[in-house]
């Protein structure tokens, strides 16, 4: 069955995958991913640019590669160095994936991606997406990406009724991209709608008057465009308080690492948790510590009060600079535990609510000594 919405003859899909590729060849953006055709690069840049903006990547890309050239060098890594790698970007799944997945091509695949849909789709992490970028970007192959910048291209196209952030309507628009998608180049036809949906067709402000599909654009065509994409309205985010406390003893602080998966997975933090209803931040803090590390402390002051929004959810965090009273370490939650020096704090992974007070610590160094 054809897909839904294209009506457009064979000659009239030819003309858009022309004038499209054409605006690319001229406009495209010199990113660092685009002068490599090395799969395994490609395969990381398609990983970081999942969820995260092209400009925050550029940095976190270049560093990656100098670190892990190779698949084989990051298989051999140490997750604790690829976390703190990616630290700050979020979704560290993802990082955990990467790490699992390169072990796998070099156990499994003598070290070099699989080239094929059905063997690549066995790696940890790599979904349709990023099967998709890969094996279209790096081996030509005819898969079309769909992502969000796709999705809203496409709906503004073809005044798509369906949600964008539906999941169900996730196929019809898979349907349209593979119906589009320019085989003999997929490459390139790929990033370019893609880039066309970042640097033109974008949320608020689409620039129509630079759009090299604006003759075949039905949202543009019948005055329509702020009325796509369509979308079901998200989830209520919820808030949660947090108290966390700075715990001291002989000048070194204690830091408490998450288990490995889950939310912020292997990442280092100072232990806490979540305030009760009708609680104090300061008992909470307290009684966060006992249960987690089983040791009692003393609250001397409030050092910080962070709001940081994480994906699904926001958190109020209050921190604490606290004092070690009694009690030996027992871990409850927490996989591991280490008393450490300020100077050192740059070495373990971090959340990135977590950064945002780190400058205040170093400035109380004083008070460490
Ligand atoms: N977003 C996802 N993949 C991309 C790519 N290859 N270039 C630019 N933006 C992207």
């Amino acid at each position: 069955m054809p897909p839904t919405y294209i009506n457009f003859s064979k000659a009239k899909i030819a003309r858009l995958q022309t004038e499209l590729l054409d605006w690319y060849q001229k406009t495209c953006r010199d990113l660092p991913w685009r002068t490599t055709k090395d799969p395994y690069c490609i395969w990381v840049s398609e990983v970081m640019l999942q969820q995260t903006q092209v400009k925050t990547v550029i940095p976190y890309y270049r560093n990656f590669i100098r670190l892990f050239p190779t698949v084989h060098n990051l298989a051999a890594s140490d997750l604790q160095a690829v976390l703190k790698a990616w630290e700050g970007m979020g979704y560290y799944a993802r990082a955990r994936n990467l790490h699992k997945a390169a072990h796998m091509v070099v156990t499994t695949y003598q070290g070099k991606l699989p080239d094929t849909h059905q063997e690549i789709r066995k790696l940890p992490g790599i979904g349709d997406y990023i099967a998709a970028a890969v094996l279209s970007i790096a081996f030509r192959k005819p898969h079309a990406v769909v992502d969000g910048n796709v999705k809203r291209v496409l709906a503004r196209l073809f005044c798509v009724k369906e949600a964008v952030n539906h999941p169900p309507s996730h196929k019809l628009f898979q349907g349209m991209a593979t119906a589009l998608l320019d085989r003999e180049t997929p490459d390139r036809f790929n990033q370019a709608v893609m880039e066309l949906g970042a640097l033109v067709c974008k949320p608020d402000t689409p620039e129509c008057d630079h759009c090299p599909l604006i003759a075949y654009c039905c949202a543009y065509i019948k005055n329509l465009i702020s009325d796509y994409p369509k979308r079901v309205s998200s989830k209520h985010i919820p808030t949660y308080h947090i108290a966390t406390g700075v715990i001291l003893k002989n000048g070194r602080m204690l830091i408490t690492q998450r288990k490995p998966d889950g939310l912020l997975g292997g990442l280092w933090e100072f232990p806490g948790g979540k305030v009760k209803n009708k609680e104090s931040a300061i008992a909470a803090c307290a009684r966060e510590i006992k249960e987690e590390t089983n040791i009692a402390i003393d609250i001397v002051e409030p050092i910080a009060r962070i709001n940081h929004a994480y994906t699904h959810f926001k958190i109020i965090m209050d921190v604490f600079y606290c004092r070690y009273r009694s009690g030996k370490i027992k871990l409850r939650g927490p996989v591991d535990h280490r008393w450490i020096q300020i100077e050192d704090i740059g070495k373990y992974p971090f959340p990135k609510a977590n950064h945002k007070f780190f400058g205040k610590l170093k400035k109380m160094k004083k008070n460490f000594l």
